[in-house]
């Protein structure tokens, strides 16, 4: 007859073994199988609805750089297909400038240099906003009329106001010159006259 302490000793040593067994059978079990999606499921939906409200709409307040005295906002509206970039610029010289999302939201050094480079996850070839082949954060030029005066209005398939194409908390950069939107590594568009950080709105 096994003792008190025999049948302790056995239980304490089989227990581990037991569990182990659990474990390694997991994912034969086909009831298990089917429940373990539905509980990761169930969590990721849990996790979200704590979460805030995903982003729909950001902006970025441009200033110049340096001495430059140009100003103005770029705001960024999640729609279908995309997102749209609305920007609305003074104080530029008349023709085209380079207008990109840069790598960082960080415009503090008068010559731009803080914020980076174009926004490029990719590690894609610089380009237009129409091409296949772009950064990021490629989107084109602003075009100032005789007064200095530019408003940008497009829906881009590109940039996001979520996930690895998120532009919140990168850079908005207005350049000297035109982009040729094709020349590397960022269009020969000269200087960096003006930058903004771009932030979440409502
Ligand atoms: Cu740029
Ligand atoms: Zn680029």
């Amino acid at each position: 007859m096994v003792s008190g302490n025999g049948d302790a000793d056995q239980s304490a040593a089989t227990t581990p073994s037991t569990q182990l067994a659990v474990v390694v059978r997991f994912p034969g079990n086909i009831h298990h199988m089917k429940t373990l999606p539905l509980l990761v499921i169930a969590l990721a939906i849990g996790t979200f609805a704590v979460r805030a409200e995903p982003v729909t709409k950001a902006e970025a307040e441009v200033h110049g750089l340096g001495d430059n005295k140009v100003s103005g906002t770029v705001t960024f509206t999640k729609v279908e297909g995309g997102v749209r970039v609305v920007a609305e610029i003074k104080g530029l010289t008349p023709g085209k400038h380079g207008f990109h999302v840069h790598e960082k939201g960080d415009c503090t050094k008068p010559d731009g240099s803080s914020a980076g480079g174009h926004f490029n996850p990719a590690k894609a070839m610089h380009g237009g906003p129409d091409d296949a082949q772009r950064h990021v954060g490629d989107l084109g030029n602003l075009e100032a009329d005789a007064d200095g005066n530019a408003k940008y209005e497009r829906v881009d398939k590109m940039i996001a106001l979520e996930g690895e194409n998120s532009i919140l908390g990168r850079g908005i950069m207005i350049h000297a010159k035109e982009d040729d939107l094709k020349s590397q590594p960022a269009g020969e568009a000269g200087a960096r006259i003006a930058c903004g950080e771009v932030k979440a709105g409502k």
